[in-house]
Formats: structure tokens, C-alpha cells, sequence
């Protein structure tokens, strides 16, 4: 069993290339933690440098309580598994298993015990006897996670797994590898991982906590609940969440009196009252230059009819066009001359009937749902310092420019 600590970890490839700034990360004893990100973003270089197979260029990097910077990938107690797992295409499953416990000198009978325990783990008991070739594409990748299981490490480290398989393989892999983890830790043998992924799907329902990563630079860690809800920046908004948040260039107009909250938003010229905790919210906030702010809002919490709540607030727009998903559709419309999107659920998807292209609707959108993002810095407005409480105090993700814990004394919004 054993935890991870990441302190202040940077890396400078030879080139002078900076891929990781200063990443602070603590992952819990026996915790799935994700990290998950854009194309580029690092994630890759992050996990081989905790693995040993890259160099760490600053910091301090610990597994367990063993500052492991300078030890070989052997010494760290790590396995790891690929998106190209190569197996050994002339051994058998079982071989391709026991191959690195064989080089360690296992004796056999432990090895044994090892190989099998891990295919029942993984349900391939049958596969034992194969050769690669005559495996399906999930049944090579159980292999390929076996062959980390058998080791016993301390922490396993996947790097895109699942990338190579179809969607649906994908999906069930998900599962399989998520209560593999659970089991693991249930019955109390290492489980500690990290799951690298640029897939926010993955990331959400795997994740215990989820490490979103942009240009080397961590920007929330956090649970996929809270990151969803309370996103620390626009960027994490609109990286999470599928179809995206929309993000939408707006301006905080009129105040409750001088230096007072702002009474609504401007969205694509239509004005949208900011309920009462969202402006009070904003009220100690510097002053925003010209009112500028990003407005976020999810497109489960925009709606073709009102809320029984009395929450939401109707907009005028026009229709783009609609993509049925079963249960729901997605609807595209323009407020103004900004693009969003809508789910409406398909029950009510009736009211849309005899609508084309161009035509006129009605949009409900739940204010009460609504974020406010900095236009600049992207930094989440309402969200300060203490709101995400569910982040533990170790998880030292540095969202980027975050709040000030402390509003400075409002002086009205506009410059
Ligand atoms: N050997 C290298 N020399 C110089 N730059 C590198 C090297 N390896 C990676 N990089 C750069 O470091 C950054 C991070 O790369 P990395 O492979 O870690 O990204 P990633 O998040 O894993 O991306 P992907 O999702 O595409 O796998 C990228 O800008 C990449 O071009
Ligand atoms: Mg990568």
C-alpha cells in the first residue's frame, strides 16, 4: 500500500522544452485518481516521470515515505500498463503473465499461485492457454492489466488504456477495471492508481478524484461531482461535461445602488436577471473591467419549457437544428448571435414540432444553475476560496489565479 506525493514537480525536456510548471499532488493510500486533459498537456510525461522512465528535472516526488527521484523504475513499486501493450507473441497467456516473476526468480509455486489468482481477478481463467493471436482486443488488454496485477505493486500507473478499443469494449472495460480497483482494495492489497485519459467520460466515472491538467499546469483536482458543479475555471467548465457547458461572452449590468451587486447579466442583447445569492456572490469582488464575464450554463439547465421551480428565465432565440440521442435531444439555437445548446428531454420534444431552421422558440434558462467566469483569467467568480469543500486540504490542486480568500472591498463593478 502506499501513497503518492508530488512536490513542486517540473519538467524540462532537453530540447528546453517546459512540459510540467510546479505540480503539487498528493494521492491517497489506495485512491483511483485521473488525470485527465487536452492532447499536449502533459499527462503522459507526469506518469513516466512518476514511473522512473523519464527523468524529473525539479521537485520531490514520493511513494510511500521513500523520496524515489533518483531510484530506477524497478525500485519504485510501480506497474504500469499502456495503450500499445506488447504482449510476447510466442508465449501463452500464462507465460505472458508469469514472464516477470520468472526473471525475479519467484519460486514456483508462489508464482503459480500469482498468475491465477490474477486471471480470476480478470475472469480469463479460459485464456490461460492462448497465444495473443488468439485473442479479441479487451481480452489482450485484461492480459496486459494482469501482467501489472502479478507484480503486487504499490501503485499502478495506466496510461491510456483503453484508447485502441471500440466504444463499446471501452465502456465495459471501464467497469471491469473500476471494480477490479475496488476489489483490490477491499480486500486490503495495494491498489493505488493512477488512470491517465483524455476522455472526460472515462475520467468521470472511473475517478475517485480527477487531476485536470492544461499546458503542464494543474488547474482543479478534485471529485467528479465537484468539478462538475463547481468548476474552478472556464476551462475545467468546458472540459467537463458532455455536450459542453456553454460559455457565452457577457457583461454584468446595473447595480442595487452605488458599489452594490450587479443586478444581471447581458447575454448575445438579451438580459438575464442574476438571482439574489449569485449577484450578492459577486458583490466583494474587484471591480470587473466593463463588466465583462464569461456566463456558463450546462445545457441540462437550459429547457424549451419553464420550471415549475419559477427558477428559470425565458429568452428569446432562434432554432439551429436538433440531434435526437434516444432519451433526449440535443437542441442547437442561437440567443442573440451566440450558439448554445440545449438537452430537452424527448418527452418534450413535441413542443418543437412544425419548427425548422430559423424559426422562433422560447429558451428557459435556470439562472439559478448559471456560472460566472473572469473574461480574462477564466477564474470561476462564485466559486471562492472554501466553496469547493469536498476537495481535502492535501489535494494542493493550484487552480491558476484562483480567488483571493479574503474580497477585497467591492468598488462597484465597472472601471
Ligand atoms: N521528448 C520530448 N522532448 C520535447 N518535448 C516533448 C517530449 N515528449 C513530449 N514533449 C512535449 O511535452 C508536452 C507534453 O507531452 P505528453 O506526451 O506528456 O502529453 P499528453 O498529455 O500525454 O498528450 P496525449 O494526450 O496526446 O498523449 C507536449 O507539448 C509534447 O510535445
Ligand atoms: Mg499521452
Amino acid at each position: 500500500m502506499a501513497r503518492l506525493s508530488l512536490s513542486k514537480i517540473e519538467k524540462v525536456y532537453p530540447n528546453g522544452f517546459k512540459a510540467v510548471h510546479g505540480v503539487d499532488l498528493e494521492v491517497k493510500d489506495g485512491e483511483f485518481m485521473v488525470f485527465v486533459g487536452p492532447s499536449g498537456c502533459a499527462k503522459s510525461t507526469l506518469l513516466r516521470m512518476i514511473a522512473g522512465l523519464e527523468s524529473i528535472t525539479g521537485g520531490e516526488l514520493r511513494i510511500g515515505d521513500r523520496p524515489v527521484n533518483a531510484l530506477p523504475p524497478k525500485q519504485r513499486g510501480i506497474a504500469m500498463v499502456f495503450q500499445n501493450y506488447a504482449l510476447y507473441p510466442h508465449m501463452k497467456v500464462y507465460d505472458n503473465l508469469a514472464f516477470g516473476l520468472k526473471l525475479a526468480g519467484t519460486p514456483k509455486a508462489e508464482l503459480d499461485q500469482r498468475v491465477r489468482h490474477a486471471a480470476a481477478l480478470l475472469e480469463m481463467e479460459h485464456l490461460l492457454d492462448r497465444y495473443p493471436k488468439q485473442l479479441s482486443g479487451g481480452q489482450a488488454q485484461r492480459v496486459a492489466v494482469g501482467r501489472a496485477i502479478v507484480k503486487k505493486p504499490d501503485v499502478f500507473l495506466f496510461d491510456e488504456p483503453l484508447s485502441n478499443l471500440d466504444a463499446k469494449l471501452r465502456a465495459a472495460m471501464r467497469v471491469r477495471l473500476t471494480e477490479l480497483h475496488r476489489t483490490l482494495r477491499d480486500s486490503h492489497q495495494p491498489a493505488t492508481t493512477i488512470y491517465v485519459t483524455h476522455d472526460q467520460v472515462e475520467a468521470m466515472t472511473m475517478g475517485e478524484r480527477i487531476c485536470v491538467l492544461k499546458d503542464g499546469v494543474i488547474q482543479q483536482v478534485d471529485t467528479p461531482t465537484a468539478l462538475y458543479d463547481r468548476p474552478a475555471n472556464a476551462f475545467v467548465a468546458g472540459f467537463i461535461g458532455s455536450p459542453e457547458m456553454n460559455l457565452l461572452a457577457a457583461r454584468l449590468v446595473g447595480t442595487d445602488g452605488i458599489g452594490g451587486a450587479p443586478l444581471a447579466v447581458e447575454v448575445g442583447g438579451v438580459r438575464l436577471p442574476l438571482p439574489a445569492d449569485k449577484a450578492a456572490g459577486l458583490g466583494g469582488l474587484p471591480r470587473i473591467a466593463d463588466g465583462a464575464v464569461t456566463f456558463g450554463l450546462r445545457p441540462e439547465h437550459i429547457g424549451i419549457v419553464a420550471r415549475a421551480q419559477g427558477d428559470s428565465v425565458a429568452a428569446p432565440a432562434r432554432l439551429r437544428f436538433t440531434e435526437h440521442m434516444g432519451s433526449e435531444l440535443y437542441l442547437h439555437a442561437d440567443l442573440g448571435p451566440l450558439p448554445v445548446t440545449a438537452r430537452v428531454p424527448a418527452e418534450q420534444a413535441s413542443a418543437l414540432a412544425g419548427l425548422s431552421r430559423g424559426d422562433a422558440l422560447t429558451l428557459h434558462l435556470q439562472m439559478s444553475a448559471c456560472h460566472l467566469f473572469d473574461a480574462t483569467s477564466g477564474v470561476n467568480l462564485l466559486s471562492h476560496a472554501g466553496a469547493s469543500a469536498s476537495s481535502p486540504a492535501s489535494s494542493t490542486g493550484s487552480a491558476p489565479g484562483s480567488m483571493p480568500s479574503s474580497p477585497r472591498a467591492s468598488q462597484g463593478f465597472f472601471a
